[in-house]
């Protein structure tokens, strides 16, 4: 056993090999919590090693031998009675004078400069808000380094519990109370760190997942400035002004300045994602399109299709006033996100389709969430062949649906 421990130990440790491990300094957060941590560890193996070497001396020296003695009987020992009390009282001083310096400390409420970003949790996925950014996402965060950040944590439905282990957490995330958590992410960037619910919330809590991108201040203001816009689609025509043509010429001047293009903010880049941040769950069998047929999605022919469909009663695509819906994540920027479902997939064409095909058989889902799509699915949930008349689509509307909302950048 005692070979065993250090093996234990390090496995505690922080590093890469350890993804999601709390030993971390990337944050004040963790960094408290591991001090707090090693203390109590060196007070805890003082205590282990002076009672066990004591323990094993005891049992040696005075272990029976054959025709020895009868051991004098005791009762009652005031000096070593004391020693063992006050001993430990003392040592408990040690450990929760630091504990409640650390509880006041992070309880208090965060710094008045830092970041406030909502989180709901719904079953099964999480929703960000950033109230001075005027940005609504899902299930990805962006930090800036070296700047506190405040989550005020609540729920629209059970109880969930937030958790980036190598930055910081976990708390509850409830209906009827906001709870909050801070910290400062000071010493990583650019990195990605993977957050989870850490509370059981139903069938699909464990898909339940998110991620947090760390980033430089520069590269937060222009994520948060790309995720402010509207999303624009159809993009706006290319600018004939410059043109020579004879209705130009006839109307050279524009009574109204074209609107700017969007111009896509800060995406965290995808080589520079580490492995173990990168989903791997497999798509369910059946549900892959050809690829050859997500090739021929149409981006124009998706939002037409998308407009039509039922994505738009759930769904919210600011600057398509078709698309108002809010009880399944924003898609406004849905193509700058890396992952899909709740940090399941990978958010490529692929994993984007069969997930519409079926979301349900993607990951399972409660019976408000987002119903199978496909035509000829059988919904898991309902257990009904989906039909056109129930808003069922084939492949090729699906891809081009893909097409759309992959160009929302
Ligand atoms: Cu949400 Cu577990």
């Amino acid at each position: 056993m005692a070979a065993a421990l250090p093996l234990l130990l390090s496995a505690c440790l922080g590093g890469p090999q350890y993804p999601n491990s709390t030993f971390t300094d990337h944050t004040d957060f963790n960094r408290d919590a591991s001090e707090l941590w090693n203390t109590m560890m060196l007070w805890g193996a003082i205590v282990f090693v002076f009672v066990e070497v004591l323990l094993v001396y005891t049992m040696w020296k005075y272990r029976r031998r054959p025709g020895g003695p009868e051991p004098e009987h005791v009762h009652g020992n005031t000096r070593l009675e004391l020693t063992w009390t006050v001993l430990p009282a003392v040592i408990l001083v040690f450990i929760a004078v630091p504990t409640v310096r650390s509880i006041w400390r992070f309880q208090s409420g965060a710094p008045a400069n830092a970041l406030q970003i909502d989180v709901i949790g719904h079953q099964w996925w999480w929703e960000f808000r950033y109230p001075e950014q005027g940005i609504v996402t899902a299930n990805e965060l962006y930090l800036p380094v070296g700047r506190p950040v405040n989550f005020n944590l609540t729920s629209k439905d059970v109880i969930h519990s937030f958790w980036i282990p190598q930055l910081g957490g976990k708390r509850d995330a409830v209906t009827n109370r906001t709870n909050h958590l801070w910290f400062t992410p000071d010493s990583v960037t650019p990195n990605a760190f993977n957050g989870s619910c850490n509370e059981f919330c139903g069938a699909s809590h464990a898909n339940m997942r998110f991620r947090a991108y760390v980033v430089s201040e520069a590269d937060f203001a222009s994520w948060a400035a790309g995720q402010a816009q509207n999303a624009v689609f159809p993009p706006p025509a290319p600018d004939t002004a410059g043109g020579a043509s004879a209705a130009t010429v006839s109307n050279p001047a524009p009574a109204q300045a074209p609107a700017l293009p969007l111009a896509p903010g800060y995406m965290f880049p995808a080589e520079q994602l580490p492995a173990h941040v990168v989903p791997q769950t497999p798509i369910p069998d059946g549900l892959v399109i050809p690829d050859e047929v997500l090739a021929a999605g149409d981006p124009q022919r998706g939002f037409e299709q998308y407009n039509r469909s039922l994505c738009i009663g759930c769904h919210r695509i600011r600057g398509n006033p078709r698309s108002p819906g809010v009880i399944g994540p924003d898609l406004t920027h849905l193509g700058s996100r890396h992952t899909l479902g709740a940090g399941l997939f990978r958010n490529d064409a692929r994993h984007l389709a069969a997930w519409i095909k079926n979301a349900r058989r993607m990951k399972p889902l409660s019976s408000t969430s987002m119903p199978a799509v496909g035509l000829g699915e059988i919904d898991p949930f309902t257990k009904q062949p989906v039909t056109a008349a129930l808003g069922g689509l084939n492949d090729q509307q699906i891809a081009d649906i893909v097409a759309y909302l992959l160009a929302l950048k």
